[in-house]
Parts: C-alpha cells; structure tokens; sequence
C-alpha cells in the first residue's frame, strides 16, 4: 500500500508527499487500490442479481447483466473489449476480455477471475470479490498514465460453476502464436471470505516465481501466507494445462479454518472460512473488507511489477 508515482509527465504524484525531481518512484512501486471503489463494483453485482431473478448465474439473465457492465466499465477507460461468446449446456454464455492498447503484444501479462456466479444465490464473494478486485486494477492502471513495457490483459469468465467452461473456450480458441505470447496468467476466485485465510496456489512449478512474488508482498504487509494446492479448482486450469506460468490467491471457501489459522489471521476457528459458499446467503453482506482491501492490493503490486518486467531476453 505504498504511494505510487509514475514517470513520463515530469514529476507527477498520485497520492502522497512531493518528492524532488530525481527521486521519482519506479513504476513497479506498489499502487494503494481502492477498497471503497472496489465495493462500488460489489454493490453493482448485488443490484444486478437482486433485480434479475437474485443470481448471475450461466445463462440466467443477471449474468449477461455482470458482463455487459463491466464491458462498458472498461470501455470507458480506454480497453479494447471483447464479448466472446460460447455454448454451455444452461445455454449461451460470455466471457469479457479487455486488453490495454499499448505495450509490447509479444508479451502478454494476464489476470482473471469468473465472472458467473452458482444459481442458488448473488455470487459476491464467490465470486464478484475477485471480479471487482480485478476490474478495479484494471481501472487504476488505466488511470495511473503509467507506460507499460508489456501488453496488459484481463479475463471476466463465463460459466465457471459450470466446470470452469469459459476460461477453457478462452485458452482452446487461441491460436498457437498468441498462447506462445502469455507470460504470466493470474487468478483471483473469492477474495474476500467473511472468515477469511490467506492462500497463495501452490500448483504449477512454472508459476512459482509470481507465487513466491504474491508471498513476499503478503509478508511486507504483515499479513502471513499459506500455500495451497487448489487441484486445479478454478480458471488458471487451462493455462497451467498449457504450460503457461500461473499464480493466485485464495481466502478460503467451504473448509474449516482450525486454530492455528484463527491465531494468525484472527476470525473464528471450528467455522468454514465461507459459510454462505455457494448459497443464497453469498450477498453483500458476505464480505470481509479488510482482507479485500488486501488482497486487492497484491493484484495491484503483481499487474505493476508483471506489466514492467522484461522478457525479452526469455
Ligand atoms: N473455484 C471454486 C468455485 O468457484 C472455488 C475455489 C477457488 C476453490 C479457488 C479452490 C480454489 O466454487
Ligand atoms: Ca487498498
Ligand atoms: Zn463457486
Ligand atoms: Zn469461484
């Protein structure tokens, strides 16, 4: 959560104090990302569901809604979106794909988060935390005016709950070259649990760079850090499958926080970390701000640092 400055306008500072010319911050610094802006978008999904039948689910109305506001968002702020459409067995479905039109398109830097939720309930921690998280970096790059070194892209993915549909339509409908471009493919899937544990995926040896990156930026925070094999539970799956390097996060789902968990991260030991997981009670009131507010700013510290790393020489 350190003050961020970017370069390219002489001396420009974001938030903070004034520094002299000379003692500008590189663009790696870490951006404080917005938590009150962040539950703005957590809000709009609640609407979206509450006004459409209390779901955004795969081919249920709220989640066409979820998809064209957070298309028009970006829109908005300068990306070049795309509705990709696709057949599930509940009927047509979308994911939303917005790309930052400058940089180097040979090195594509990706995150993600599934946009649908199950058809039981509004799906805000599972999953508009993630969903929110990522769109508000996203728009924050968009407004840093920073100059990027690589391509920037971000995925919104449909039908998740369905078996992880969209992200995999995604990543078989790329050609061979444009896959051979993907860096870096990160995940944020409930971030924001009301009991909330700090996980880091331990799943795929090419991606430990970035794993090892979320854990050292958890650990400047304070905040300690568990891996955990998610077995390929969420939209990094396809990726992974492909060899490409992925990392996430994770604040917990159905399982049990034990004890030693609850004296580390505080919350209630004995109780699920997300005891509304995949149930009507997944509402706005399902949330834990202060764990969101964290885990949005590592998405906010990987998409600076990732955006500016050099692969040319890989
Ligand atoms: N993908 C699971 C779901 O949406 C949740 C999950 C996320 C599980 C990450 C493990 C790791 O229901
Ligand atoms: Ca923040
Ligand atoms: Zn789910
Ligand atoms: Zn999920």
């Amino acid at each position: 959560m350190r003050t961020f400055l970017y370069s390219g306008l002489g001396t420009v500072l974001v938030a903070g104090a004034v520094l002299a010319p000379g003692n500008i911050a590189t663009a790696a610094e870490s951006p404080d990302i917005s938590v009150t802006n962040t539950k703005a978008h957590l809000d709009q999904f609640q609407s979206i569901a509450t006004g459409n039948g209390g779901n955004r689910a795969a081919g249920r109305p709220g989640y066409k809604a979820s998809a064209d506001w957070v298309k028009a968002k970006l829109d908005a702020a300068g990306y070049t979106t795309t509705l990709q459409s696709f057949p599930t067995w509940a009927g047509t479905s979308y994911n939303v794909i917005a790309e930052w039109p400058h940089g180097d398109a040979n090195h594509v830097v990706m995150a993600g988060s599934h946009l649908d939720s199950v058809s039981a309930g509004p799906g805000i921690n599972d999953n508009g935390s993630g969903s929110a998280g990522v769109l508000e970096t996203a728009l924050a790059y968009a407004a840093s005016g920073q100059t990027p070194r690589n391509r920037l892209r971000f995925g919104f993915w449909g039908a998740e709950e369905l078996g992880l549909v969209g992200s995999r339509y995604y990543v078989n409908n790329l050609p061979t070259a444009e896959r051979d471009k993907l860096k870096l493919y990160l995940n944020f899937d409930m971030i924001a649990s009301p009991n909330p544990g700090y996980f880091v995926y331990d799943d795929n040896p090419a991606g430990n760079g970035a794993r090892d990156d979320l854990v050292a930026y958890f650990t400047q925070q304070n905040v300690q850090t568990e891996f955990i094999d998610v077995q390929g539970r969420s939209d990094h799956a396809a990726f992974r499958a492909l060899g490409i390097p992925t990392a996430g996060t994770f604040a917990g789902a159905e399982e049990t926080k034990t004890s030693a968990q609850a004296a580390k991260w505080g919350g209630t030991a004995g109780q699920a970390f997300d005891r509304c997981y995949h149930r009507s009670c997944d509402t706005i009131s399902n949330l834990d701000l202060t764990s969101l507010d964290h885990q949005i700013d590592a998405i906010g510290h990987m998409i600076w640092t990732y955006t500016q790393k050099d692969y040319t020489a890989s």
